[in-house]
């Protein structure tokens, strides 16, 4: 189990890089380089494969909702969000956000695997809860094994419930088409699922470092009939344990240990897994702890020694800023900036709820209507309320912002957009009978123990709107280039209004982010609408904008 204190130890162990920041990841056509990190997103504790043509990527996402979202690039370079394994997190009532006391706050989702099954053409994920079960989900027939890779329909389902926990796990589908799960914290242990994998056959522990170091974050992987599971040592190296079998014997090599780079000021590149191109180049997708943003993932090439060890690529003794592109293409993903007017007949991949969502009190209104938040709780703290709904921050600098008609708020309901963590601020429309209040609040802020500690303070409070106002656009501009280690600098945010869609003005002081690691997800954009009263009310969002600034 990560305990608080060996993360806070490896807090410490992490160091200061020494290349400079990247200001844009985004490539134009044809590019031959790309520089890292790969996409300046909080998509942590990541499983990277292949089908055909296409990078599939899965992460971990706690307790937002839905769960393990999926990415999928051409390049492994450029990536775009497609589904998600998990659509609602059937892990127990306190995933429905149900009190102050009756919730799952970094719970949830840790790391987790995913991967394609050939034999069926269905993709698995597998993920361990709470430290004592495991579920299993799985789509129907995707389409990916007939057509290169695309998927032609996701429709994840819950397959199954193990009563034990495969800690961090790494999953394989086996040339014989056997399953294989390593796990575990310490002691690395290999499972073999039955053919569905509802049940487990057999497991045992495969590997124990003889001195002891504490490694968890297993990828596994048949190589040329080389048996390969990738550990980590959080928070600053990465392992490969090699057999001839997967129950072992397992030799040790590092791959990385300590290595600065590719950015300042963040941890080191570790965990993650490796995947390769069609041509065979082989790459490592690693995480680089990069609060106040979150873990974000860098890419580097791997080449291997005759008897089967991979050596990372280096740049001198560093973690590349730039490498060969890992491969030439026309295909392309969208951009993750741009606006999102809620026209689809369901969200973008790009958002997640705080929690399961009260799907009555939601509505994609048609078109480019928006979306209609209905509160769904009555409160005083935005943590305990329902239906926040949040949107990762590009980094390393980037604004994100809300169009809202808010003339059908009730009296007492609390709306805005929220910098979510836990150390968050928001600007919003606390609404009475007589008129919209437009305030900042910061200090909104829970405890080491994820219960609340301050529902906020008005920081600052803007003009009152008219009773006649319908339109309010909320803005939060965000600065997440890491300050996770080698610095005492905080990173800030800063949060503007408009009441006609073009002139910003920006409402209260910049507020400083916490650098902290564990609450593990970084700084979301979100969105929010709450009562302190009674239900009843509700706001339409029209618009989100996305932009790099
Ligand atoms: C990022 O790079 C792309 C492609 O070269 C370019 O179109 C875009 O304007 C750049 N954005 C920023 C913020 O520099
Ligand atoms: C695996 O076998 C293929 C085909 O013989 C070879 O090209 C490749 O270098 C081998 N090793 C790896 C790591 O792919
Ligand atoms: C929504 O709008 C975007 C941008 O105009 C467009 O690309 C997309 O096709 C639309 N989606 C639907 C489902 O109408
Ligand atoms: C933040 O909230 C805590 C707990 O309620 C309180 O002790 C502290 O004074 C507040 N800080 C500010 C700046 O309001």
């Amino acid at each position: 189990m990560r305990t608080q204190n060996s993360w806070l130890l490896l807090g410490l162990l992490s160091k200061l890089g020494s290349t400079t920041p990247v200001a844009n990841s985004s490539l134009a056509k044809g590019a031959t380089t790309f520089t890292n990190p790969i996409l300046w997103e909080d998509y942590p504790d990541l499983d990277v494969f292949r089908v055909g043509d296409v990078f599939y990527y899965s992460s971990s996402t706690f307790a937002f909702s839905p769960g393990a979202p999926i990415l999928k690039s051409y390049d492994l370079v450029n990536w775009t969000p497609v589904s998600h394994s998990v659509p609602t997190l059937n892990f127990g009532s306190k995933y429905n956000l149900n009190s102050a006391t009756d919730r799952a706050y970094v719970k949830g989702i840790w790391a987790s695997t995913l991967r394609h099954r050939a034999s069926n053409d269905q993709f698995y994920w597998i993920g361990c809860v709470e430290s004592s079960k495991t579920y299993v989900y799985t789509t129907g027939s995707s389409g990916a094994g007939k057509n290169s890779g695309e998927v032609s329909s996701w429709d994840w389902k819950q397959k199954a419930t193990l009563n034990k926990c495969y800690y961090d796990c790494g999953m394989l589908f086996d040339d014989d088409d056997t399953i294989y799960v390593a796990y575990g914290n310490s002691k690395i242990m290999v499972a073999q699922l039955n053919a569905d994998a509802s049940a487990e056959v057999k497991s045992q522990q495969v590997y124990v470092d003889p001195a002891g170091a504490y490694i968890e974050g297993s990828r596994m992987y048949n190589i040329n009939g080389t048996y390969y599971i990738f550990v980590t040592k959080p928070a600053s190296a990465e392992w490969v344990l090699k057999s001839t079998s997967p129950w072992g014997p397992y030799e040790k090599k590092v791959l990385v240990d300590s290595i600065s780079g590719p950015l300042p000021n963040a941890g080191y590149s570790h965990q993650g897994g490796i995947v390769n191109t069609k041509d065979n180049k082989w790459y490592y997708v690693a995480f680089l702890d990069s609060y106040p943003g979150g873990r974000i993932p860098v890419a580097a090439p791997l080449t291997w020694s005759p008897d089967g060890w991979p050596t990372l690529v280096k740049d001198g003794n560093a973690w590349g800023k730039t490498y060969p592109m890992p491969v030439q293409t026309t295909k392309t993903v969208p951009a993750p900036v741009g606006t999102d007017t809620f026209n689809g007949t369901a969200l973008s991949n790009d958002w997640e709820w705080n929690h399961n969502p009260d799907t009555t009190k939601f509505k994609l209104l048609g078109g480019t209507a928006g979306l209609q938040l209905s509160t769904a709780t009555v409160t005083t703290d935005l943590f305990t309320a329902r239906n926040t709904l949040t949107h990762r921050i590009l980094g390393p600098k980037s604004s994100g912002t809300f169009a809202l008609d808010i003339s059908a708020m009730a009296d007492g309901d609390h709306a805005g957009a929220v910098l979510f963590r836990d150390v968050a601020a928001y600007i919003g429309i606390h609404k009475s009978s007589s008129s919209a209040h437009l305030v900042f609040v910061t200090n909104v802020t829970l405890n080491s123990n994820w219960a609340t500690q301050s529902t906020g303070t008005v920081a600052a409070t803007g003009p009152a709107l008219s009773s006649g106002t319908t339109d309010v656009w909320l803005r939060v501009q965000a600065d997440i280039t890491p300050a996770f280690s080698g610095t005492a600098v905080q990173r800030t945010a800063t949060f503007w209004y408009s009441v006609d869609g073009s002139r910003f003005v920006q409402l209260g002081n910049a507020f400083p982010m916490t650098n902290s690691y564990t609450f593990f997800t970084g700084y979301r954009f979100g969105v929010f609408n709450f009562a302190t009263k009674a239900l009843g009310g509700r706001v339409v969002v029209k618009s989100f904008s996305m932009q790099l600034v």
